[in-house]
């Protein structure tokens, strides 16, 4: 509608300019063409008294008048020549054709000759009327009058105006549609241009812009670098706590709606007796996105596992939690058991887990399983549109249960912001290209506004994927890509957890009270060692190197023997896979092992203990503990890691981490192993154990700082701020092309 009004405002003046032009030309052209009629009949007419006086010559006076007409309607044969008289010289007719209108006397043709247009209408039409001497002796002084038929001219005049004005008619439209054309496509490449620019390619440089958005880019580059400084000196400034998490949503965000999608629900409602009890998973995810929900008040969707979770839900299958003291809404979407199988266990837990964690555990893809995956998707999809209170909602989906949902909901929420954070890594692309559904899951991930993993490495195995398979414009520089006129901005937001407030570390029983407790469960003097390790029982955390090097340890240094435990939480994960099964098999057998070879009936070196822990116990331990044991073979972040060092105020204890994890790349001064190579893992456990106690305050002071720094509002904040600059920038691109198409 915009743009018609837009055309009409350059037609209604282009029209009136072609009229103007056709009412000045036509009459000007019209007299023109008359003008040459008339010398051409001027010219004709005076030969016409030339061949006149040629055919009478002969002839002896005027008296013989049958002979001087039958020569001179010889001569009218001619098609335009009309009638022609002899005048004598005193002005009167002596001899006439029998056409020659007896209206017409000779002075009255002489004074019509005369004029500047010798034109007459009489009955007979438009005549043309010439007067020229006829040079013979025998008519000394006789003139004659020679009528040429005009009506021609008008009709010649009349077609002329007529193919005038449609000349003019055409050249409007001609002129009308290339600049219609024109228009459209520099409006086009202006509109192309400046959303480019807002998505910030050719900023760097003014001269990289094209030379008509040179001033919208420079206008953008400051106001970019202005809001730039802000959000660094903003980042910066302050340490991130909940509550500036709260008003970074109120303020960049003016409160708008955040939903979250994961697969596992933040809070498990179990039957157990005649009661429901609640459970907390054990779940990094989970431990992250809580604190976020707690600050946003938003609503969560995830999949209701728990066998009391239908019947502690309302009518739109909405519960309030956490249970405690309610803040946010929990939204649970069903699924069979058949389903289940299919979407979680299958699909996700056999197929992308070990296809994105290199630890030498095949993937396996079923088609029935890839079924069920997309049709939970699709579910997730309905129950956020659902959810969803306006059309650009912000939508955090979380990991890789959800590689399609991004697409779907793009699909049916054009407007929304969609926040994709992957928690596991990216494999590189020849290990990626082993899924047969790579394609599909490229395309639905990149439905994400933003796409996030832990370290940039994992972006760039991303990057490099979508390269190799689709057909898309990848923009590494600024880590961007377009998909289908779609953009993606791909950025590394490395999670932590909640930085505990001095309140909290309050109600923590104190390290001397947790250590003798302990040591007091395991039936253990107060000096004794103890190592701790803290994970789902999982494949890719390496807790078999882990023994391994426990072992290793042992063997080497055999002063430890009845002074060192190594106590191992494993918390059953996926139970109902063969893998997981195999896997708790293999490590229940491997710590028999190693307490059957350097234990006794008093002393067990390996305390395996596979089952949930709650959240005080797990502190308690790490702060228990001298030492705390993460060598995982692939993860994308670990944060348990980062959890041993926040429980330790203290600044005693240390850690051993894997070089294969993301939080590899912040905590340096941890001790950092490869699980594969058991000897240097061993010699790492050992001198954690035996490290000085002031070696230990500065690696922990130094490993607390990054951590209470780099804590996990941090890591929303730095996500919705993206998103907030991203929306503010499609805002403003929006507005631009409603203005330009509003002219
Ligand atoms: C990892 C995944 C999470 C998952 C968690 C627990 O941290 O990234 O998405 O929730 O493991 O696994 P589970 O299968 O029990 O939810």
């Amino acid at each position: 509608m915009k743009s018609i009004r837009l055309q009409l405002r350059f037609l209604v003046p282009l029209c009136v300019l072609l009229l103007g032009a056709a009412y000045i030309t036509v009459p000007l052209v019209d007299n023109l063409t008359q003008r040459w009629f008339v010398r051409d009949l001027d010219i004709r007419a005076k030969l016409v008294a030339e061949a006149m006086a040629t055919a009478i010559d002969g002839v002896a006076d005027i008296q013989q008048t049958d002979a001087v007409v039958a020569a001179l309607e010889k001569i009218i044969a001619d098609e335009r020549l009309m009638a022609l008289a002899i005048c004598s010289p005193a002005g009167d007719m002596q001899v006439r054709t029998h056409a020659f209108p007896l209206q017409l006397g000779c002075l009255q043709a002489q004074v019509i000759a005369n004029e500047k247009a010798p034109l007459s209408t009489l009955p007979q039409g438009e005549v043309h009327v010439a007067v020229r001497p006829l040079n013979i002796a025998s008519f000394s002084g006789s003139q004659v009058v020679i009528l040429h038929d005009a009506s021609y001219m008008q009709r010649r005049s009349d077609a002329t105006r007529q193919y005038l004005v449609i000349l003019f008619m055409a050249l409007g439209a001609a002129i009308a549609l290339s600049t219609i054309l024109a228009a459209h496509l520099s409006l086009r490449g202006w509109v192309e241009g400046t959303r480019a620019l807002l998505r910030g390619e050719n900023l760097l440089s003014p001269f990289q812009a094209p030379p008509e958005l040179q001033g919208v880019a420079t206008d953008l580059r400051l106001m970019l670098r202005e809001l730039e400084d802000e959000h660094r000196s903003r980042l910066h400034a302050e340490a991130w706590t909940p509550e500036r998490l709260r008003q970074v949503v109120a303020t960049d965000m003016r409160g708008e709606q955040v939903i979250v999608v994961s697969n596992r629900e933040p809070y498990i409602h179990l039957q157990s007796g005649d009661s429901v009890r609640v459970q907390r998973p054990a779940s990094g995810l989970v431990t992250a996105i809580e604190p976020v929900m707690r600050a946003c008040s938003g609503t969560w969707i995830a999949h209701g596992g728990g066998d009391a979770d239908r019947a502690t839900v309302d009518g739109q299958d909405h519960v309030s939690v956490p249970p405690d003291n309610p803040c946010y809404t929990l939204r649970r979407v069903w699924m069979s058991k058949e389903e289940e199988q299919g979407y979680y266990y299958g699909f996700a837990n056999e197929g992308m887990w070990p296809l994105c964690h290199l630890a030498h555990v095949r993937p396996v893809f079923r088609l029935t399983d890839w079924e069920h995956y997309k049709t939970i998707n699709q579910r997730f999809a309905d129950a956020v549109v659902q959810e969803a209170l306006t059309d650009d909602p912000i939508v955090l989906i979380q990991d890789y249960h959800f590689a399609l949902l991004p697409a779907l909901l793009r699909e049916r929420l054009p407007n929304a912001t969609i926040i994709t954070f992957w928690h596991i890594p990216w494999p590189n692309p020849e290990s990626f290209g082993v899924c047969p559904w790579h394609e599909e899951i490229l395309r639905g991930l990149l439905g994400s506004s933003i796409l996030g993993f832990h370290t940039r490495l994992h972006c760039r195995n991303f990057m490099e994927s979508t390269d190799r398979f689709l057909e898309a414009r990848i923009r590494l520089e600024e880590s961007m890509i377009t998909f289908d006129g779609d953009h993606t901005q791909v950025n590394s937001y490395p999670i932590s957890i909640h930085w505990p407030a001095p309140e909290e570390v309050g109600l923590w029983p104190s390290v001397t009270e947790c250590r003798s407790k302990l040591r007091a469960q395991l039936g253990v003097k107060e000096d004794h060692l103890i190592a701790l390790g803290v994970d789902r029982f999982d494949y890719t955390k390496g807790i078999v190197e882990r023994f391994n090097a426990v072992d290793r340890m042992l063997e080497k240094h055999r002063e430890l023997r009845h002074r060192f435990s190594f106590v191992q939480f494993a918390a059953p994960t996926r139970s109902a896979l063969d893998e997981y099964q195999l896997f708790a098999e293999q490590v229940t057998r491997l710590a028999e092992r190693i307490n059957a070879r350097h234990g006794d009936a008093n002393w067990q070196p390996v305390r395996l203990i596979a089952e949930h822990q709650d959240s005080d116990a797990v502190t308690s331990h790490y702060r228990a503990a001298d030492c705390c044991v993460v060598t995982s073979l692939h993860d994308g972040m670990n944060l348990v890691a980062k959890e041993f060092v926040a429980a330790r105020d203290d600044l005693a204890g240390t850690l051993v981490l894997s070089e294969f994890t993301g939080a590899a790349r912040e905590l340096h001064t941890a001790l950092i192993v490869n699980p594969y190579d058991v000897e240097s893992t061993a010699d790492a456990l050992y001198q954690g154990l035996t490290m000085s106690r002031d070696e230990q305050a500065d690696r922990m002071r130094s490993l607390r700082a990054v951590v209470m720094e780099d804590n996990v509002y941090r890591w929303a904040a730095n996500m919705l701020l993206d998103a907030a600059r991203l929306r503010r920038s499609e805002r403003i691109s929006a507005r631009i092309v409603s203005r330009q198409g509003g002219r």
